[in-house]
């Protein structure tokens, strides 16, 4: 009966009445289900939202910072497997974590010297990563509560999370309404589709945190995935991450990941970029033909044969290979992360663009609507 059940899920199928006529396991249907998650401290009620497709891939989502809490995809074999970082429940998401999975928000990545200048005027930040602004600030879009409203489609079901920041919140000008929608596919795919205005010009920058393993979360390190990043260049950085302004060829350095390359090949030689980030924790400049949906990046995990691309409408990708991860978090299930145990695909406009005039702009302007769309595509290698 159990090895029938787990078979089911791993083939996909929805339902199976067995030859005898007596009714086996059912595999969930594709939809989404809500439930209570918990409370925040003060007393905030928090869901978490089961979205599953006829596949039977499922992602959860609470509405506590937009977190994607787990993540089933089939392997090769078509066992199912939690492929993100995390924690089984509320309590460690709201002691604080390095933005498993989270929405970040108003501005992905940092700004230098916790400040910028915007039409004369000057704005400080909170120094939430030593001398820089880091993912949104103290209490940044990861950590508040969204308001969430699920729907279902034919062939596709979702969340639609909503927040609106208030005219000073974290430092930042203007009154931003954001909304982030999820959407699971039956083809396998998560898209992001993240939109935003203002009432004051001010800069917007939105990302997804999750940390992939695609071995499973928590099954041991991220460098046997085979990584390739369609960039020519990256922006290098100094030793605080903060981005010089030029922009660095990859040809020729570790950061070459235009050909499918394993993330460990290269990570540790010699390199001061690779010396300044701990690793990989680097803004990519993609190669992009247009303006609209392209690919970013594809990653396949040997052993699964897990794949995942990642698409966008964004200028560049924050690719980070987990250094920070030292082995202090137990998440799902007891699990150790250790380090680089997961690795982040953050689409994004570059790190501290509003202190540099050369990168593509960050500024929405009232009247105007931010939006921008990311796909991350499940798939298998034979
Ligand atoms: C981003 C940053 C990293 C780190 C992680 C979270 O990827 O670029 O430096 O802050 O988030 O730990």
């Amino acid at each position: 009966m159990r090895k029938n059940s787990i078979l089911l899920i791993g083939v996909g199928l929805v339902s199976l009445t067995m030859a005898n006529g007596c009714a086996q396991a059912q595999a969930p249907k594709a939809g989404v289900e809500s439930a209570a998650f918990g409370t925040t401290a003060d007393g905030k009620a928090i869901e978490i939202f089961t979205l599953r497709n006829a596949k039977g891939v499922e992602a959860r989502v609470m509405n506590y910072g937009g977190i994607i809490v787990s993540l089933k995809t089939p392997d090769r074999a078509g066992k199912l497997d939690d492929i993100v970082l995390g924690f089984d429940s509320l309590a460690p998401y709201l002691k604080g974590t390095p933005y498993f999975g989270a929405i970040i928000g108003r501005y992905g990545n940092r700004i230098g010297h916790a400040r910028f200048a915007l039409d004369g005027k000057t704005y400080e930040l909170a120094k939430n990563d030593g001398p820089n602004h880091l993912h949104g600030g103290v209490r940044g879009f990861d950590k508040v509560v969204w308001a969430a409203e699920p729907f279902e489609r034919a062939t596709e079901r979702g969340l639609v999370l909503k927040y609106t920041s208030p005219d000073g919140e974290e430092g930042y000008p203007g009154t931003v309404a954001a909304t982030v929608t999820y959407t699971l596919n039956d083809a396998n795919e998560l898209a992001v589709d993240y939109a935003a205005t203002t009432d004051k010009p001010t800069p917007v920058n939105l990302t997804q945190h999750s940390y992939f393993n695609l071995a499973g979360a928590g099954s041991g390190d991220i460098l046997g995935h085979q990584l390739m990043i369609a960039a020519s260049n990256v922006t290098p950085v100094d030793s605080t991450l903060i981005p010089t302004g030029l922009l660095a060829p990859v040809a020729g350095t570790p950061f070459d990941f235009r050909t499918p390359t394993a993330i460990g090949a290269r990570i540790n030689v010699a390199d001061v970029q690779l010396k300044n980030g701990k690793g990989y924790d680097h803004n990519w400049v993609l190669d992009r033909k247009g303006a609209g949906l392209e690919l970013a990046a594809k990653v396949t995990e040997p052993t699964s044969g897990r794949t995942l691309e990642v698409r966008t409408t964004e200028p560049g990708l924050q690719f980070y290979s987990g250094n920070f991860l030292d082995g202090t978090i137990k998440g799902k299930g007891g699990r150790v992360y250790g380090h680089r145990s997961g690795f982040c695909l953050e689409t994004q406009h570059y790190p501290d663009s509003p202190n540099q005039p050369s990168f593509p702009s960050t500024i929405l302007r009232p009247g105007l609507e931010y939006r921008t769309h990311t796909v991350f595509a499940f798939g298998v290698a034979r």
